[in-house]
């Protein structure tokens, strides 16, 4: 049993700050393991739990956080594939299961061994940047828009088919450009302008500014596209997509926050959603998943194969509202704010 006290960023309702206080130590179930939280990766979704925009029925008060790096202090005797002190990057999938012991923001937090990744000496801060979105943007682009995976070999056919990523600069773009890009596709990136030199480092050939007045227009002159993944986008954004799908004759684009409230789409354009992490807890996905996890992450991350965002710490848990207020006000771009639950 770990000797220090866990403290945690509690969340006690909808529309509460967070606060900071004691929380017991989990005790890991089958599969589980214990972790000492070293990184979090702060994402959207969580302040949109705390605002009520994505409304998971939690059961309050409760740890929200999902993808965290850290080291393994304690497991289940049926966990193989780690040891103890092994440092890792995992999805704990907190939110999903309505379970605190699992919420990324606090000192010593569960997870399951299927959604941990091992990081030997690479920095807990670019693991957790990495991981936090290229598990959904792997499953979002080869599950969902049936893209190949990424080849040392692509299939040279592939080059002759353009993928669009708008919100190319967000995490979970970056993420998708070098995926789409590493299986041979030739990838066209939106983002604001300022982005464009990181966008076309992770590898598209190229580039749109999403606030320019002829986005459209120009999307339709590269066009037409084999696949379209809206990775961060608004309303406005999605009637845009729609106009582009429909100069094409028509099409789906897969979004990560779905079609939004009133946007109407042209005749045969279609906006899908999905939830990403129910992908990888569905055990009829299992060998992806082992895949991703356990190979495609390992191997990713000890190559330096996908480059994560630049990664800003913030500080200790206390920084945790302050970071989830930045990005609600939409106050980072084409950078993962950093929480060290252990520094505070
Ligand atoms: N469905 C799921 O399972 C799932 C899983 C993970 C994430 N998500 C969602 O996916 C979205 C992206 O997540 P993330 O972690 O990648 O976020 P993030 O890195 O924090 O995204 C910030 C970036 O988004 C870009 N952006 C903001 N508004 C945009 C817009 N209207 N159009 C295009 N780009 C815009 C900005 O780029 P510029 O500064 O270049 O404009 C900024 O760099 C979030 O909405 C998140 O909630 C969904």
């Amino acid at each position: 049993m770990p000797d220090k006290q866990n403290i945690a960023a509690w969340l006690s309702r909808v529309g509460a700050k967070l606060e900071l206080g004691p929380a017991p130590i989990p005790e890991h179930g089958n599969d589980e393991l214990l972790i000492q939280t070293k990184a979090v990766a702060i994402q959207p979704a969580e302040y949109k739990i705390q605002d009520g925009v994505l409304p998971f029925p939690l059961s309050y008060p409760t740890i929200i956080g999902l993808c965290f790096s850290g080291t393994v202090v304690q497991m289940d005797p049926g966990v193989t594939r780690f040891h103890v002190g092994d440092r890792v990057v995992t999805n704990s999938a907190g939110t999903l299961r309505n379970d605190a012991r699992f919420g990324a923001l606090q000192r010593f937090a569960l997870t399951t061994q299927q959604l941990t990744a091992k990081i030997g000496e690479a920095s807990f801060e670019q693991a957790a940047a990495l991981a936090s979105n290229l598990y959904g943007a792997m499953s979002a682009l080869v599950l969902h828009l049936h893209l190949d995976k990424p080849s040392t070999t692509p299939d040279l056919s592939n080059k002759a088919k353009k993928v669009l990523i708008w919100g190319a600069s967000s995490s979970f773009g970056a993420n998708a450009v070098q995926i789409a890009a590493s299986a041979g596709y030739t990838v066209v990136g939106v983002a604001s302008a300022s982005n464009a030199g990181l966008v076309n480092s992770l590898g598209a050939t190229e580039f749109v500014d999403r606030r320019h007045a002829s986005a459209a227009e120009d999307l339709i002159a590269i066009g037409p596209f084999h696949a379209v993944l809206a990775a961060a986008d608004s309303a406005k954004d999605q009637e845009v997509i729609g106009t582009v799908l429909a100069a094409q004759g028509g099409g789906t684009f897969l979004s990560t926050m779905g079609v939004r409230e009133g946007v109407k789409l042209p005749d045969g354009v279609k906006g899908v959603f999905a939830q990403f992490l129910d992908d990888y807890l569905d055990l009829k996905n299992a060998d992806f998943t082992s895949w991703e996890w356990w190979e495609d992450l390992e191997e990713a991350v000890a190559k330096n194969q996908i480059q994560a965002l630049p990664t800003r710490v913030m500080g200790g848990l206390s920084n945790t509202q302050d970071a989830w207020d930045l990005l609600r006000q939409g106050k980072t771009s084409g950078e993962r704010l950093i929480i060290h639950p252990n520094s505070d």
